[in-house]
């Protein structure tokens, strides 16, 4: 019996192992951090709604990897969920050299089967702030996600200051399960997920349940909805004491929704972006997408005998949904106090000009700019459209509608299971097509090829948006790659202009960043080095989007992985690997 990726149960072993791979990970203050971890259903009410949500050892949001740069993280997940596969993915965390412990389902591994356990195996070797969720079907809607928050090395200091640290998970929140979403979204006619019930600041939201008619709770002892239940009574707090600093760690897991995240009468500076310093600027409100996480400081310099509202309003989708709130609380007052005002609305929701001015302010700290490549070898453009196919409505990339394969892709590239999945190349651009009006069928299909790079080589990729199937209507896309961080060269309006749109590229200070908006009939232009032997996801990550086929896969240098860890297969193809 050898399974590799099982076998390190100690430094000295994942020491040699490194060695062999030739992956710098082990370093000596680092340190394994052991977490066992049950994902089951259970009943919670975080906007006073009961319904099934997806815990960790009982916790909804998961518990928080609190780690420091260099530590190895085994993550030994048993999945009891009784009916349902699993998977997680560890959003920010390149996997040098463990490309299998990416999480990404049909990408990098099998999906862990009801009763089974599986363990990651990983190592966090930046500072940073992180997020991990599931990635399997709709999962991360069901609240199956937490923080990952990396402390730099000893030794070792940030480059900025401050008193005390708080949390931030950002979400929207439905009271339809993620499987009548899933279906809803895979039938005929179509059935649209809508706009949120509730947002949440840190799991915390409140629905009014005046406008439910009564209905009993799942143990039959009350109403479904019961805005006294401890969980939602009162918002989530942020306590501080007057005088001091804070550092945030925003983050934001949402489904859907675009945010603006605010603290009535408090400057944010901000400092960090997807676990990457940026040079520091002033914003009274800072725009979130899915997927992406911030570092802000605050000052707590205002009149200290009342508390504050932190509101969280959509972005880019007209709002039907109430402003999340949680409460600033100055300590010594109560607090559960509200605030004397109505929490505030943030910025107009389709104030496009204003979401693409802040999109710009991001550049990398001066002394910490790791710079990019000035060419690049390759320029892969990616249109993306809404489309039907056969009558089900779909999102597509260059006119293909992503359909995850059996066998994953990371799998099937090693062992040359070259009928596990669509061996043509993936289109690296989209034929003539008019962005601004609405969609035509542009003979999509359904696909699962994957755009193959050369190990080492640099890649741009450009993302553009266009109008959807119906009229004056265009939305954000965040979209989020697995496996590396990309520098962001730019964001423009229109159709990208290969000729004139190049030379607006910052190729100076871009800020480095995992996840990135794509806006309203615009394009983002990001550049990588394909320097991560493996198989990655690039999707949107908006949960209804990718499960509609909004994504594609890379891949590079996965020759040069010695050896898979047979724990990652049995599905597909890949049955024959699979020993107990
Ligand atoms: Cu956070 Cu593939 O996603
Ligand atoms: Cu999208």
């Amino acid at each position: 019996m050898n399974r590799p990726g099982e076998c390190m149960c100690n430094m000295f072993v994942w020491c040699i192992f490194a060695l062999i791979v030739t992956v710098p990970i082990c370093t000596e203050a680092s340190r394994i951090r052991h977490y066992r971890w049950n994902v089951k259903y259970e009943y919670k009410s975080p906007d006073c709604y009961e319904k099934l949500v997806i815990t960790i050892n009982g916790e909804f949001p998961g518990p928080t990897i609190l780690a420091q740069e260099g530590d190895l993280i085994y993550v030994e997940l048993t999945n009891l969920l009784p009916t349902e596969n699993v998977a997680i993915h560890w959003h920010g965390i390149r996997q040098i050299g463990t490309p299998w412990s990416d999480g990404a389902e049909a990408i990098t591994q099998c999906p862990i089967l009801p009763g089974q356990t599986f363990v990651y195996k990983f190592t966090v070797d930046r500072p940073g702030t992180y997020l991990y969720h599931a990635h399997y079907g709709m999962q991360r809607s069901a609240g199956l996600y937490g923080s990952i928050h990396v402390a730099v090395g000893k030794r070792k200091q940030e480059p900025f200051s401050y008193d005390g640290e708080l949390s931030v998970i950002l979400n929207d929140w439905w009271h339809k399960s993620h499987q009548e979403q899933a279906h809803g979204l895979s039938t005929i006619p179509f059935i649209w997920v809508g706009e949120p019930e509730s947002l949440l600041i840190g799991a915390r939201g409140s629905y009014n349940c005046s406008l439910l008619k009564s209905i009993s709770n799942a143990a039959g002892s009350g109403s479904i909805c019961n805005s006294t239940n401890p969980q939602c009574s009162t918002p989530h707090i942020l306590s501080v004491k007057p005088g001091k600093t804070y550092r945030l760690r925003i983050t934001s897991v949402a489904s859907l929704s675009s945010f603006n995240f605010l603290i009535e009468g408090h400057n944010m500076t901000v400092v960090e972006a997807d676990g990457h310093y940026v040079e520091p600027f002033v914003v009274q409100d800072l725009n979130i997408y899915s997927g992406e996480t911030y570092s802000v400081l605050i000052r707590a310099d205002q009149d200290p005998s009342r508390n504050y509202w932190a509101a969280l309003n959509v972005r880019g989708r007209q709002p039907k949904t109430p402003t999340g709130r949680a409460i600033l609380n100055y300590i010594p007052n109560s607090a559960t106090k509200f605030p004397p005002n109505i929490p505030p609305t943030g910025p107009l929701w389709n104030d496009s000009s204003y979401t693409l001015n802040q999109a710009k302010l991001y550049k990398a700290k001066a002394g910490y700019v790791d710079p990019p490549p000035l060419q690049s070898s390759r320029r892969i453009i990616l249109l993306n459209t809404q489309n039907k196919i056969d009558g089900y409505t779909k999102w597509a990339i260059n006119n293909i509608s992503f359909v995850p394969p059996q066998t994953p892709y990371l799998i099937a590239l090693k062992h040359n299971l070259s009928k596990s999945f669509d061996q043509i190349p993936a289109p690296e651009n989209y034929l003539p097509y008019d962005i601004l009006s609405p969609q035509k069928n542009q003979n999509t299909t359904y696909g699962n090829r994957i755009y193959k790079l050369q190990f080492n080589s640099t890649v741009d990729v450009i993302l553009q948006n266009a109008n959807m199937l119906a009229n004056n209507a265009s939305e954000i896309h965040p979209w989020h790659l697995h496996g590396h961080d990309f520098w962001v060269l730019a964001h423009g309006e229109g159709a990208f202009d290969p000729l004139k749109d190049t030379e607006k590229f910052n190729l100076k200070n871009p800020p480095l960043k995992n996840t990135v908006p794509l806006l309203r009939y615009g394009w983002t232009a990001i550049r990588f080095r394909a320097d991560n032997p493996g198989a990655w996801q690039f999707h949107c990550h908006v949960e209804a989007h990718f499960f509609m086929g909004m994504g594609v896969v890379f891949s590079e240098g996965v020759e040069r992985i010695s050896r898979l860890p047979t724990s990652i297969m049995g599905c597909g193809e890949s049955k024959r690997f699979f020993r107990h």
